[in-house]
């Protein structure tokens, strides 16, 4: 393809209308030059085709990123890369929408269960094995969401507000690291502000860093409704709108060109990023695809990414004991989260056919789902439980707690599963728990009961590995990939989360997850990387080498049981009396590996210059500072096996915030945060006033005549949605709550003309005669 001979040929009618969607999932085509639509689909844990009669294609559905990431294993998350784009090979697809590897800053954020990782390594190393997976079957991947978009609600206009370090080292970590191995063939720019601007409109992260610093020449496309202004967009460095705005955006790019606003280099530059990823895209092949296959990858993946919490000697269990299953959700598991990335699944493993083939099942539900207290039920559980050694209950969360657009609202698991653990650990029995949830909860009632196991979301094929890890057929080998906190006091987002509708401070700054907890010494439930097995290994023999640009760093771990088992070995770096505040330790490296019963294995890490540095805001670049370090190696951030020091040479005198003292306290006052941000802190909520376009149902729903109009909004947008079904219950009206009208009104299909927008506005604000006007004037 001739890229530059295309650019002179298309009009800068054609030019426009490459920057706007066709439709829902395709880029506009032009005929006359032969180019052809750019397909793109949902992501990021199965392939997601929508049906214009509701529903959409079967396709596989594994277990999702919050699951999967447990495994820490690169190659199983490369395979299940590549499983799904043969799924998109199968059915035309060019682009899946995912992986999305947001920060976990909270784990009330209800998209957790799609992302990886609290740490940006373990999010840059296995997103960027997903990406590769998919990229080498001539299938892009779309990473997604650019940027700091680590809450749900208000995710349209909150802004998130953070300093230039934590944005850096945590924030866009694993998309630079992504960026630069894996080169993906788009990037989503996220719905929310980021230090003032929209993701779509952010000339920071678009162009100073993403296309200048990190050279990237891939298509830059919009979160789904997340164009504030198009024309600011495209100048910012965004290349594509999605979805089609019917018109609108096409109109005020034009306008813009015509009163030279926007110059055809612009236009030029971003159909530039579409024909390169158009011509990427003409290699993918159309070719059948085994669902078998992929159906026994997503079996093996969950198996690999259980993690054992908590065995107090009671797992395995063995056919001959006498054990009691309890839980509806042994009957309806919990098998992946609502919203966009909902798979219609192809089929679906039976727990409770898998469990019914044991010796001595018996079961019983214990609690209805869905459902309050049933006095019946758990008494009926309470008596049938005296009479068995053992009690599995299944319990976790609800589609409510695991679905975009809106945040989980409880740490907690609900009121009925919580007595039902506390009144069963009251009999005196062995009591294991399995967990079936998206990310963290709180355990309160975590030392009356003797095993957890985290199963986490499951996907379609999970069950039978759920079965042969309760009995041991399956040795667990998963380990977290955030830090489960005791209770709301110790957790550190709980002061900084949801405190605002206009902005969220990002006031911890780089201290997310254990780089706040074990730097400041907070006792946790289960920290970051733990999780157990039922083999025992011990490190040993540390050795480290330096030479100019690396460090090599090798050890030996043994396994000291009779069971063959996988453990995950992490290596930390913590640095010695730094000049800068900083965590303790962070995690660089791992490695998942296989180690026989009794065998040795010898485990090697290499470290490069990069892994030591931070981010400087004095010489605006990741530097390395000089001195000693100390390497970790360990089995969890909490439970470190070796330790040796190495020296570093690098930069050895002015170094930034180093008076900000709240940073080393962990009390992160709001003075100090003013100025590591380098400026006044922007207003938490939006002032009382005018309604405005950026405005949110919300909002509306605060006046008489607003609400009339939200009520109007709310029903017509809840049939579309119905058709697609891809929330459950109420969280598709929750999910609405949080759009701004701008939103609606570009998504409406024409329904919600811009006119109309504006004169509802007019209405709110009880400017009637101006809205009368422009409806008059349309
Ligand atoms: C989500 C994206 C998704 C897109 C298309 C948006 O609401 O944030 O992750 O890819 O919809 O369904």
């Amino acid at each position: 393809m001739d890229i530059q001979k295309i650019l002179k040929e298309l009009s800068i009618d054609e030019k426009i209308s490459l920057l706007c969607g066709k439709d829902s999932w395709h880029t506009e085509n032009i005929d006359r030059l032969g180019l052809r639509s750019i397909t793109m689909n949902d992501g990021p844990h199965g392939l997601r085709i929508p049906l214009d009669e509701g529903g959409s294609i079967p396709a596989t559905c594994f277990p999702p990123a919050a699951t999967f990431a447990c495994s820490y294993d690169n190659d199983l998350i490369e395979s299940v890369g590549s499983a799904i784009a043969k799924e998109c090979k199968n059915h035309d697809v060019d682009i899946l929408l995912g992986p999305g590897f947001n920060i976990k800053r909270s784990p009330l954020c209800g998209r957790n269960f799609e992302y990886y990782s609290e740490d940006p390594y373990v999010c840059a190393s296995l997103a960027s094995s997903f990406v590769k997976g998919v990229q080498k079957e001539g299938v892009g991947a779309c990473v997604k969401h650019y940027a700091v978009n680590s809450q749900e609600n208000f995710r349209l206009t909150i802004d998130s507000t953070v300093d230039e370090r934590a944005l850096r080292e945590i924030y866009l970590k694993a998309f630079e690291k992504v960026v630069k191995d894996t080169n993906p063939f788009a990037l989503m720019a996220s719905y929310n502000r980021i230090n003032g601007l929209h993701g779509c409109e952010n000339t920071h992260l678009l162009n100073d860093i993403l296309r200048n610093e990190w050279g990237y020449k891939g298509l830059v496309m919009s979160d789904w409704g997340a164009v504030n202004d198009i024309v600011a967009s495209i100048k910012a460095g965004m290349d594509l709108e999605m979805p089609s705005s019917f018109g609108q955006g096409v109109k005020k790019l034009k306008q813009a060109y015509l009163e030279n606003r926007l110059s055809e280099e612009e236009i030029d530059r971003a159909v530039e990023h579409t024909l390169i990823t158009l011509e990427r895209s003409l290699n993918r092949t159309n070719e059948p695809c085994d669902y078998e296959a992929n159906h026994n990858l997503a079996r093996q993946v969950a198996k690999e990414s259980f993690v054992l919490l908590k065995n107090e000697n009671v797992l395995p269990l063995n056919e001959n004991e006498k054990v009691l299953f309890v839980g509806e959700m042994i009957k309806k598991p919990i098998l992946q989260g609502g919203g966009s990335s909902k798979i219609v699944m192809t089929k679906i493993d039976s727990l409770e056919a898998y469990l019914k083939k044991k010796n001595n099942y018996d079961y019983v539900d214990g609690y209805r789902l869905g459902k309050g207290f049933n006095p019946e039920v758990h008494k009926e559980v309470l008596s049938k439980a005296e009479n068995y050694d053992k009690i599995v209950l299944f319990v976790g969360q609800e589609l409510k707690d695991v679905t975009e657009g809106v945040d989980r609202k409880s740490m907690e698991l609900n009121f009925v599963q919580t007595r039902l653990i506390n009144d069963l650990a009251k009999l005196n029995k062995k009591l294991i728990v399995v967990l079936a949830i998206g990310s963290a909860i709180y355990m309160p009632w975590i030392d009356k009961v003797d095993a957890v196991l985290n199963i986490h979301l499951l996907g379609q094929a999970g069950a039978s590995g759920v079965v042969e890890t309760l009995y041991g057929d399956n040795n667990p080998s998963g380990k977290l990939t955030e830090t489960y906190a005791k209770s709301i006091d110790d957790s550190i987002w709980n002061k900084y989360y949801h405190k605002g509708n206009k902005s969220a401070y990002y006031q911890e700054s780089i201290y997310v997850g254990y780089r706040y907890y074990d730097t400041f010494n907070k006792e946790v439930l289960f920290p970051f990387g733990h999780g157990l097995s039922y083999s025992k290994f011990e490190y040993s023999n540390l050795n480290i080498s330096k030479s100019e640009d690396k460090v090599l760093v090798s050890l030996d771990v043994e396994n000291v049981s009779d069971i063959d088992g996988k453990e995950i070995v992490q290596l930390y770096i913590s640095k010695k009396d730094s000049k800068i505040f900083r965590s303790k330790h962070e995690l660089r490296k791992f490695k998942k590996v296989l180690v026989k019963s009794h065998e040795i294995k010898k485990v090697e890490f290499e470290l490069s210059n990069d892994d030591f540095t931070y981010y400087d805001t004095n010489d605006s670049k990741f530097v390395v500072e000089e001195g000693e370090y100390i390497i970790e190696v360990g089995a969890s951030s909490r439970d470190i096996r070796l330790t040796e020091e190495v020296v570093m040479n690098g930069k050895k005198e002015n170094f930034p915030n180093t008076d900000l003292q709240s940073y080393y306290d962990g009390s992160f006052s709001d003075l100090d945060f003013s100025k590591l941000l380098n400026r006044e802190l922007p207003l938490l909520n939006h002032p009382k006033g005018k309604f405005h376009e950026n405005s949110t149902i919300s909002d509306l729903k605060k006046t008489f005549i607003g609400s009339i109009v939200a009520k109007v909004i709310v029903s017509k947008s809840k049939g579309q949605q119905d058709a697609e079904d891809i929330f459950e219950g109420g969280s598709f009206e929750d999910t609405l709550n949080f759009m701004p009208l701008r939103a609606l009104s570009n998504m409406s299909g024409g329904q919600l003309p811009e006119e109309m927008m504006y004169a509802i506005i007019d209405v709110c604000n009880y400017n009637f005669i101006k809205a009368f006007r422009k409806l008059r004037g349309k």
